[in-house]
């Protein structure tokens, strides 16, 4: 065989495995044996499913939190005739985001927690599959200046922006104003509160928050959409992607989720991405990009959807989206901040420690408190985060259940 014709399998790591994104990456992985291969997946509770993807999956590495659960997993490996090596921490996420082997990193780890990993690959000039707006959120500048010094690709997997990404020029990274871009038109469905009476908010428990209307996601998540704050997040996210100021991205409800986003140009013309609510389409359009593969996602049925909807979000109705837009326009520490008040106080909710209106009544109070400071460093961002942390710990001391 002629070896100059065999192309190599590209290697895979997918942080965050055992969660929703990581999930369906796998999915679309295992249909293009042909090109991928798993080279590591991480996992931090569900270590049983953590174990069957490593069964169904084979990877080198596998990383989960502590010592403990890395011994009970390595045992469990080599009893099912698996060569898997178990790391431990962040050091060992760092590391399977870094490895020289790895050609791309799916970053899809929940929260802070992603940021050094996902830097980690940054650093290492992988190509990136950013589902970890988190990590965006609180390191922005830092974030895409260690992106343009190592020459790493930086590809969304958010599904808004990975449509934004599709309908953007190749050349976008001029300058939105040079390659004639007017606006960002960034969708939302908004969430299964919607519609809810305002009053009734104060009563929705955990679960009917996570009762996305189109979408099966993460419990974090879930619950960001419900209180629009992950509109918030892909907001500031999508200024940092895209180079856009705040006010060049508009928000629109569009509750149908067919329409991923869309990009306004200066001669009137408005292209849109569309597609059904699965994520396995951005991630198949990441993975293979610049080409195109199967995502095993159905085709859009327009005459099953019939109609179209939009409207202007309600800043009353969704305190959360107000906040992200004051943190975006204040920049510096104010989006880690945000975020680390934001992580907390969504965590309570989920433990009915407090009511559903409180999520965005912490992440004010700490706004409100904590100064706006530049971040420079890492340690700069760090330290926001863990600020914002102990006041909204703190407000929960005062107030919670
Ligand atoms: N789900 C979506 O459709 C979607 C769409 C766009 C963007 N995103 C973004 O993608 C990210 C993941 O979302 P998701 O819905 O997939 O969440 P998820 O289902 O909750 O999964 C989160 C993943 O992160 C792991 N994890 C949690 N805390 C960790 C920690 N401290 N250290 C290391 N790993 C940790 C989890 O491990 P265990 O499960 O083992 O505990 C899991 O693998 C989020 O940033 C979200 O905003 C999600």
């Amino acid at each position: 065989m002629d070896v100059r014709f065999v192309s190599r399998l590209q290697q895979v790591t997918v942080l965050g495995a055992t969660g929703s994104v990581g999930l369906s990456t796998l999915d679309v992985i295992a249909r293009h044996p042909d090109r991928y291969q798993v080279f590591a997946l991480t996992g931090f509770t569900r270590l049983s499913e953590l174990l069957a993807l490593c069964v169904r999956h084979t990877p080198r590495f596998a990383v989960v939190p502590q010592e403990a659960a890395a011994r009970g997993l390595q045992d469990d490996l080599r009893a099912a005739g698996l060569a898997t090596r178990v790391l431990v921490g962040e050091e060992g996420l760092c590391q399977v985001s870094a490895d020289a082997e790895v050609d791309t990193v799916v970053a899809a780890i929940v929260g802070a927690a992603g940021l050094r990993p996902t830097l980690a690959a940054v650093d290492a000039g992988k190509k990136i599959l950013l589902a970890n707006k988190e990590a965006l959120v609180m390191s922005g500048a830092l974030f895409m200046q260690a992106v343009r010094k190592s020459g790493a690709v930086l590809l969304p997997l958010d599904s808004e922006h990975n449509a934004i990404f599709q309908c953007m020029p190749g050349d976008f990274a001029r300058g939105l104003s040079q390659v004639g871009v007017r606006r960002i038109l960034l969708t939302a469905s908004g969430g299964p509160f919607r519609q809810t009476p305002l009053a009734e908010l104060e009563h929705v428990s955990p679960d009917q928050a996570c009762a996305h209307p189109n979408w099966s996601m993460g419990r974090k998540i879930s619950v960001d959409s419900a209180s629009m704050m992950n509109k918030g997040l892909e907001l500031i996210e999508a200024c940092w992607l895209f180079d856009a100021r705040p006010d060049q991205v508009e928000v629109v409800i569009h509750p149908q989720s067919v329409i991923h986003s869309l990009v306004d140009y200066v001669d009137g013309s408005v292209l849109a991405q569309l597609g059904n609510p699965d994520m396995r389409t951005p991630i198949a359009n990441a993975l293979a990009w610049p080409e195109r593969i199967d995502s095993g996602v159905a085709p859009l049925d327009l005459f099953a959807i019939a109609r179209l909807d939009f409207q202007a979000p309600d800043e009353q109705r969704f305190p959360c989206l107000r906040l992200a837009k004051e943190a975006a326009q204040a920049g510096n520490s104010a989006p880690a901040m945000l975020n680390a008040a934001n992580e907390v106080a969504v965590a309570a909710f989920l433990e009915r420690r407090i009511r559903f209106p409180q999520i965005a009544s912490i992440i004010e109070d700490v706004l409100s408190i904590e100064p706006v400071v530049a971040v420079n460093d890492l340690d700069a961002v760090f330290e926001a985060d863990t600020q914002a942390r102990a006041l909204a710990r703190d407000w929960l001391s005062r107030n919670a259940r």
